[in-house]
């Protein structure tokens, strides 16, 4: 494996920087915009590229793609006497796709400089939005941008040029465009003139940069609306830009960015460059339908969509904003020199953006995120068919992916070396190689010197070494924990981990801090898991655990992996957790829950273990275990639901949640009370958190969720009164926005036609998208066939449902069990209407709902074969993976579903036995 990601890793760079004669000092862009629609969408430009002669030669090596070039329309200007050099051909390279060759007619001399002046012109419409591209948004009328996106390796796309991270130049930018369009760049406008000869066009004209890469200049032309403004501390202006239909929204945008730079130059201990030349300013670019974040120096875009979709939409903005900020360091102060490296740089900023949240007294959001991503990490890297970070296949799922298992990797850095050591080397980092650019490796470096002058990291353990066995090899390792009391010994080893069970053995192995508390020390303990020559390293721990003592590894989440205990470790941690689960830290309670329903679902555990220990959930106060608890029980429960071991299944749910349920149950006065049932809860862990604001999650909305689907009585006549006053009312305003889809799901469920019209009506009036979200998911709990065909119906039109609410919908859909069947169907007759309406990239998430729903072998034939058809440009290894969720859930039917079953058979029907009893067969 590593052997191919190597080979791909070469095979990505040769060719990619032109073989340097020369080095540019300076660019002078001019980009004259067309954009009009369609294939009306085109540009020209003429690019000044002022260079030093570093070789005799009649060869400039330029790169240059998908771009015109013209022989007459180049040539070079000798500074020296003011001549000029015409160029007599330009060659493509058919080895080099990203290189052309300049002939010219006199040879450079060494040592003197040259203006370069090239005449070009290019396309806007590029589907896959990089280089420089045209997009579009809204219907009637349909309004376009054009905007630059260079990183890592577009730059020679838009415009030709030295394309290398390691140039730094400064560009004078000038944009020629239709006056209705505003002109952005990387630095402020200096002025707006008038064009001579193109009716309605202007000239705007840029400030020079301060020396920038390639990839980091940026331009961009909007329609947008002017929502938001503020100063920084040291006078640079924010502007942010959107759409006027979410003004509301990104209203706050602006005055967030100054507390973020001033939190971060905190965080580094190290300022931003300012004064007259840096030309400081920040424009925030807000598009509907852009799924990047993506900035260079002065300007920042993100997608509508990135903001809101989440539970709280003032958070994941900040975090959204935090990212980005910490760009400014890590990014453009610094930038990689590595070419496809920015996921490194991208999941560090990530993480630092829950970091410098967290100083605002963010600590439960930074947690809940933690969370949410490892479960997403660790969920995706368990599959067969994952990739290595290192792996550079464009594409949204693995960009995403790897940004987050960076970011996982981050904390584990940061974790293993200590807080001081850390920061501190990223603030050398920083120092070092400020206004240049550095490898990952160089940053690794910085930060191991900073740990070993604080005797943080053996000196057995480089950190490079460490690194690349985590960015270079798919997947993550199980550690398996092995007690015995007899000489008081631990052994701990390491072996890749799949969420299926596999026959072969994999010899790959990771470089592993070993973070441990026991119950009697709780200062966290680091020993190094070791792989030297691809061997995996045994550890053997002596004295440190008595044999009545629970250990706990991998404490707070510290590193991405799962731990599988031996039988008595697992049974001391479940007491212990039933006698007082705060003596656990959150999110190691989290890591145990996750990991036991993980390992039990791949058949390394047996369900009556996991049930011991999940057990203590009743008790339970967490809302980010709660949460993790519950998107594993979903699991199961999706495939529950289409077996006759449902009852019993749902029976063993309500022992679980009834407890927590009632203590957070308050029934419905009338009034919205969302915050006084969220602050009900009693345990000294949520208290001080309980008050996140109206759109976080609380536990009580989870748990009337959960208390409504698994049918607790009191939930049930709660929402049928609550669903009954809003349908007298003609309003959903009095039920809290958290337990309204709840409500109206069980109210369409058990009410009349005429009730799901009345939703049905509200949906079609609402305006907010999340308002919208929880109407159109309620819509899909309708018994009636004609309904829910008129649903599905309408996934397929953009006008009824737009874009972003499909997936949603149909994952609603696939969850009741009417919707199963007409879904499957619907999918079956409707397949080349989803081809037709969505791109490749779109289909693979809108297609989840349906896999994610697979039970039985037939069903999942009939899907691949459907998938096979239909979606010809697939490979067999995209369909496999796509496909894998599904063929894991047929394995777990097949193999685990008994097991499940009588786990819960022996808790369900002897209900007050002692959890010891549960042990006896142990
Ligand atoms: C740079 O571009 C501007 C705007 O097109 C132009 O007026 C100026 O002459 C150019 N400078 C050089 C050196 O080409
Ligand atoms: C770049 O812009 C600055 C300021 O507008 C101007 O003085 C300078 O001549 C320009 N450089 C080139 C190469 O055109
Ligand atoms: C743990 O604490 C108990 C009592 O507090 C003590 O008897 C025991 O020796 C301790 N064990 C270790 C390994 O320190
Ligand atoms: C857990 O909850 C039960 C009631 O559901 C209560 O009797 C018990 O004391 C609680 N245990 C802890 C450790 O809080
Ligand atoms: C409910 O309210 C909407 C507008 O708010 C109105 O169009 C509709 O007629 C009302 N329906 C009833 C039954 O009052
Ligand atoms: C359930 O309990 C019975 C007796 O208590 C035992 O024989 C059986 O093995 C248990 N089954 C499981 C799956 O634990």
């Amino acid at each position: 494996m590593l052997l191919r990601v190597l080979v791909l890793y070469w095979s990505l760079q040769s060719g990619k920087v032109a073989e340097s004669t020369v080095t540019p000092l300076r660019y002078n862009l001019t980009i004259l915009t067309h954009l009009e629609g369609g294939a009306q969408n085109r540009y020209e430009g003429i690019v000044s590229i002022d260079l030093e002669a570093k070789k005799a030669t009649r060869y400039i090596y330029l790169n240059c793609r998908y771009l015109n070039m013209f022989v007459e329309k180049t040539w070079l200007l000798r500074w020296a006497s003011g001549k000029r050099i015409t160029a007599t051909d330009i060659k493509k390279n058919a080895k080099k796709p990203n290189e052309v060759t300049v002939v010219i007619n006199l040879p450079l001399r060494l040592g003197e400089t040259y203006t370069m002046h090239i005449f070009y012109t290019g396309n806007l419409n590029r589907p896959q939005k990089y280089g420089y591209f045209a997009g579009h948004y809204d219907q009637t009328p349909q309004i376009f941008y054009s905007l630059t996106r260079l990183e890592p390796d577009y730059a020679h796309t838009a415009f030709p040029c030295f394309d290398s991270p390691l140039h730094r130049t400064p560009f004078n930018v000038t944009m020629v465009h239709h006056q209705k369009f505003v002109a952005l760049s990387s630095m402020p406008a200096i002025r707006e003139t008038p064009h001579d000869e193109i009716r309605d066009y202007v000239w705007t004209t840029f400030m020079t940069s301060p020396p920038l890469a390639t990839r980091q200049i940026m331009w961009a032309l909007h329609r947008l609306e002017k929502v938001s403004h503020s100063v920084t501390a040291t006078g640079e202006k924010v502007t942010t830009w959107a759409r006027w239909q979410v003004k509301e929204k990104f209203a706050k945008a602006a005055e967030l960015t100054p507390n973020l730079l001033k939190n971060y130059e905190t965080l580094f201990g190290l300022p931003l460059p300012n004064g007259p030349d840096w030309g400081g300013k920040f424009d925030q670019v807000v598009l509907p339908g852009y799924t990047e974040l993506y900035s260079g120096k002065g300007l920042m875009v993100y997608g509508e969509e990135e903001v809101g979709s989440s539970q709280n939409p003032l958070e994941s903005l900040e975090v959204t904003l935090a990212e980005l900020v910490a760009r400014q360091w890590n990014g453009l102060l610094v930038s990689p020199s590595d070419w496809d490296a920015s996921y490194v740089r991208d999941g560090i900023n990530n993480y630092l953006a829950f970091q410098v949240l967290a100083r605002d007294n963010k600590g439960e959001y930074s947690r809940t995120f933690l969370l949410t991503t490892r479960l997403d990490v660790l969920n995706y890297d368990s599959q067969t068919e994952t990739k290595a970070i290192a792996v550079d296949v464009r594409e949204i799922r693995h960009n995403k992916f790897r940004k987050h298992k960076m970011c996982l990797l981050a904390h584990m850095v940061k974790l293993a070396i200590g807080d001081k050591a850390f920061f501190e080397g990223l603030h050398e980092f920083f120092q070092r190689y400020s206004s240049s650019s550095a490898s990952t490796n160089q940053l690794w470096e910085q930060l191991q010197r900073a740990a070993r002058r604080s005797h943080q990291l053996p000196i057995g353990v480089v950190l490079t070494t460490m690194m690349a066995s985590w960015l270079k090899q798919p997947g993550y390792p199980l550690l398996t924990v092995l007690r015995n009391n007899r000489d008081n010994k631990v052994t701990i080893t390491q072996s890749r981990y799949y969420q299926k069970k596999m026959n072969i053995v994999s010899k790959d192995c990771w470089w592993v801090p070993v973070v441990y508390i026991t119950k009697n020390i709780s200062l966290p303990q680091v020993e190094w898991l070791g792989c030297v020559n691809k061997i995996a390293e045994v550890i053997t721990l002596s004295n440190v655990v008595d044999p009545n003592e629970w250990l706990l590894l991998n404490v707070d989440a510290a590193v991405p992996v799962r731990v599988l205990y031996d039988l008595y470790n697992w049974r001391l941690i479940s007491e212990a957790l039933l006698q007082d689960f705060s003596q656990i830290s959150e999110l190691s309670r989290a890591q145990l829950v996750d990991d036991a329903l993980n390992l039990a679902w791949s058949g390394q555990l047996p369900y009556k273990v996991v049930l011991s220990l999940i057990k203590y959930l009743s008790n339970e106060t967490s809302i980010a275990v709660w949460q993790t608890a519950v998107t594993n029980l979903e699991k199961l429960q999706s495939i529950m639901r289409m077996s006759t071991g449902y009852r019993i299944f749902k029976l063993f749910m309500r022992i679980l949640i009834e407890p927590s349920f009632k203590a957070n149950f308050k029934p419905s006065s009338g009034k919205a009370r969302t915050d006084a049932a969220s602050k009900t809860t009693t345990s000294p862990d949520t208290q001080s958190k309980a008050s996140t604001g109206p759109d976080t999650p609380s536990l009580s909305g989870i748990m009337y969720r959960l208390a409504c689907q698994y049918e607790v009585k009191e939930c049930l006549t709660d929402a049928h009164q609550q669903f009954q006053k809003a349908m007298d009312q003609n309003s959903t305003s009095s039920i809290p926005e958290e337990l309204r889809e709840t409500v109206l799901c069980r109210g369409i469920r058990t009410g009349l036609e005429y009730h799901w019209l009345v939703v049905r009506d509200m949906f079609f009036e609402a305006v907010k998208e999340k308002e919208k979200g929880i109407l159109l998911n309620s819509l899909s709990c309708t018994t009636e066939y004609w309904a829910m065909q008129k649903l599905l119906g309408w996934a397929l039109d953009f006008d009824k449902v737009p874009k972003t609410l499909t997936v949603g919908l149909l994952t609603a859909v696939m969850r009741t069990s009417l919707g199963f069947y007409v879904g499957n169907q619907f999918l079956v007759d409707k397949m080349d209407e989803f081809v037709r309406r969505f791109t490749n990239n779109e289909l693979k998430s809108v297609l989840s709902p349906f896999i994610n729903a697979v039970t039985t072998k037939d069903e999942l034939y009939e899907l691949q074969f459907l998938i096979k058809k239909k979606l010809k440009s697939l490979t067999s290894s995209s369909l496999t993976a796509m496909l894998e969720p599904a063929s894991d859930r047929l394995h777990w039917r097949k193999y685990n579903y008994f097991d499940l079953l009588n786990a819960i058979k022996n808790i369900t029907v002897d209900k007050d036995s002692q959890i010891s009893s549960l042990w006896n067969s142990v």
